[in-house]
């Protein structure tokens, strides 16, 4: 599985690369608006770290400013994926993008419907929004479940970047679905090493290892 990181923030981007185990990044305005640098430097900054796909969302709610934003921001770097809701605009704009080789990433996505529409259009990933399903009391997962499912059904090679995760069970759900991504906020990345068991079972060894002559 790949794991990005969902934010644009310069020193957690920084912090994560430096695991070893960060494949991309994630951008969004709101993300954007919260670095509070211009949109094209925050986005080179982030292609001069991380070595894998950054995506980066236009605005235009038309088609034709949807393409004109995307071809100007596939030219900051040979990384970056254009963002694009899942709306009528949208998935024109990706038709169109995806014959120029442009790669997608569909996103708002909320029903297995949009994904498929995505997938046609040529889209090389699918953000189903998880997180923001359960909070409105519908499961998430059952929409990355249906997707994976209509997918493999038609041998559809549009990735599943499982998004707004919440907490390590949702990486581990959509792991066992088999979703290809999951991008999520730093927190939630740094909660997947921990288990107390670990800590106690450390510290234990560390102080047994005291008593071991030098
Ligand atoms: C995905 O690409 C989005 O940026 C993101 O996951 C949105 O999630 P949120 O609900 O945490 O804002």
């Amino acid at each position: 599985m790949e794991l990005f990181l969902d934010t644009a923030m310069i020193d957690e981007i920084k912090e994560a690369w430096s695991w070893g185990i960060l494949d991309g990044v994630t951008t969004n305005p709101t993300h954007v608006a919260a670095s509070g640098k211009k949109f094209y430097e925050v986005l080179e900054e982030i292609c001069g770290i991380v070595d894998g796909p950054i995506s980066a969302e236009v605005v235009g709610l038309k088609a034709e400013d949807m393409v004109k934003e995307a071809e100007d921001l596939v030219k900051i770097h040979k990384n970056i994926v254009v963002k694009i809701p899942v709306i009528r605009e949208g998935i024109k704009a990706m038709s169109i993008l995806s014959k120029q080789g442009v790669k997608i990433n569909a996103t708002l996505n909320f029903n297995a419907s949009q994904a498929l529409l995505a997938a046609k259009a040529g889209a090389a990933y699918i953000s189903p929004f998880v997180g923001r399903l359960d909070a409105i009391n519908e499961a998430g997962m059952d929409l990355v479940d249906k997707i994976r499912t209509i997918y493999d059904n038609y041998g559809y090679d549009t990735k599943i970047i499982v998004a707004a995760i919440r907490h390590p069970e949702h990486v581990l759900q959509a792991a066992l679905i088999g979703a290809e991504v999951c991008t999520m906020r730093f927190d939630v990345m740094q909660k997947l090493y921990d288990h107390p068991l670990t800590d106690i079972g450390l510290d234990m060894f560390l102080k047994d290892w005291e008593k071991v002559p030098k």
